[in-house]
């Protein structure tokens, strides 16, 4: 009975998502009371919507080329579901539960053509019944055939829009209006507010997925022996829901985010503005956390031949995946500092965050790297009667 109540209470405050949510029980959404030692922050979320599969799991990781006297673990945030996956969702969890809170019809998002946010809220927003809007920075504006979809494929499956501008577009200055504007008409048109995210869904309310994800890994097993945490930074925003766990917690860890886009400075401002919001006073995002720049390449998504054999290698031997545009460039950078900069670590027992990506393998780019293997793997077998052909 009271499980009917709080349906119908719900689905008055909610409309139609309210029931969409209601009829499952996994999509919950729950008043969000943060963990005891976020306690005191500015700003916290006042809803939750369950979308990750957690506990994602922490395990040792065997991974080739790691200097002896290391210890490597992964957490597993590639993990949190399948086409629901990655870091993302941990944030989306407050972004869309705010978005049903202000009864929007539609979520509006924005990102790289193959970005893993927009895939991620593109198919959350359906879960949760609402519309989706993504604005894609795009190299080829004209609406062709596209041969390898990788996170495209699951955007437009389930429905979203898609709005194809430049590809040097910034953020503040070319798609934060543009998304302002397509919410007004999107309010005029269905009637229904329609919610905006920032890029990578990084503000004061996303972090709270990874102020969230600081509360479950501490409580985690084997947790306790890490000194250090690397994690690709794209956006910052799960970068500075780590260190504002750290922080609050003790800063018993050295944080240290491998930058994938844009540089240090650009990342410790964005992290010092959802400092400042969350009223988090007498510290700065220079002092919680260790950006390390140098690891990009050629620059954001731009990888090379290497690189996909350096992905290929870590796939075949450990049997995770990484991607050429986050994960992988971090695992990178992160072998590199351990055998050039050791003096950078705290200690030898250092802990990567996958934060996922996978659907970006499928984007085209590796594809030299499967032919070339395919060629070497693949036997033709046609009778049955003749002996296999192994590769020894
Ligand atoms: C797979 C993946 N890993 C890491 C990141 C970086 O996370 P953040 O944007 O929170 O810095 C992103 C997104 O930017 C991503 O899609």
């Amino acid at each position: 009975m009271a499980c009917f109540t709080s349906v119908f209470i719900l689905s008055r405050r909610f409309g139609r998502c309210a029931e969409v949510i209601m009829s499952s029980q996994y999509r919950s959404i729950s008043a969000y009371q943060p963990p005891e030692f976020a306690s005191n922050l500015a700003k916290t979320p006042s809803k939750r919507v369950k979308l990750a599969t957690l506990p994602t799991p922490l395990h040792k990781w065997n991974l080739p080329g790691v200097p002896d006297d290391f210890q490597l673990y992964i957490k597993r945030d590639d993990l949190t579901g399948s086409f629901l996956s990655g870091n993302k969702i941990r944030k989306l969890e407050f972004l869309l539960a705010d978005a049903l809170d202000k009864g929007c019809g539609s979520v509006i998002t924005c990102g790289s053509f193959q970005s893993n946010h927009c895939r991620a809220t593109a198919v959350a927003a359906k879960e949760l019944g609402l519309d989706c809007h993504l604005v894609l920075r795009s190299k080829n504006m004209e609406k062709e055939n596209i041969k390898n979809p990788g996170n495209l494929l699951p955007s437009v499956l389930s429905g979203s829009q898609l709005y194809l501008i430049p590809l040097n577009s910034k953020y503040e200055l070319d798609i934060r209006p543009r998304q302002e504007k397509l919410a007004k008409s999107i309010a005029l048109t269905t009637g229904k507010p329609a919610y905006c995210i920032p890029v990578g869904g990084s503000n004061s309310t996303g972090v709270f997925g990874y102020i969230e994800a600081w509360n479950e890994l501490i409580s985690q097993e084997g947790f306790d022996k890490i000194d250090d945490i690397f994690v690709a930074t794209g956006s910052g925003g799960t970068v500075a829901g780590l260190c504002i766990g750290n922080y609050l917690t003790g800063q018993k860890i050295k944080i240290h985010g491998i930058s994938v886009s844009d540089d240090k400075y650009y990342f410790h401002s964005h992290v010092n503005e959802m400092l400042h919001e969350l009223n988090i006073t007498g510290t700065r995002s220079e002092d919680l956390i260790d950006i390390i720049d140098g690891h990009k390449g050629e620059g954001y998504g731009k990888s090379t031949s290497d690189d996909h054999s350096f992905l290929q290698k870590i796939a075949s031997t450990t049997g995770i995946f990484c991607d050429h545009v986050y994960s992988g460039k971090a695992v990178r950078g992160m072998l590199a500092e351990m055998k050039t900069n050791p003096s950078r670590f705290q200690g030898k027992n250092v802990m990567f965050i996958h934060t996922g990506g996978a659907f970006g393998l499928y984007d085209g780019v590796i594809q030299s790297c499967l032919d070339d293997t395919f060629g070497k793997l693949a036997h033709t077998w046609e009778n049955k009667d003749s002996d296999p052909e192994l590769i020894t």
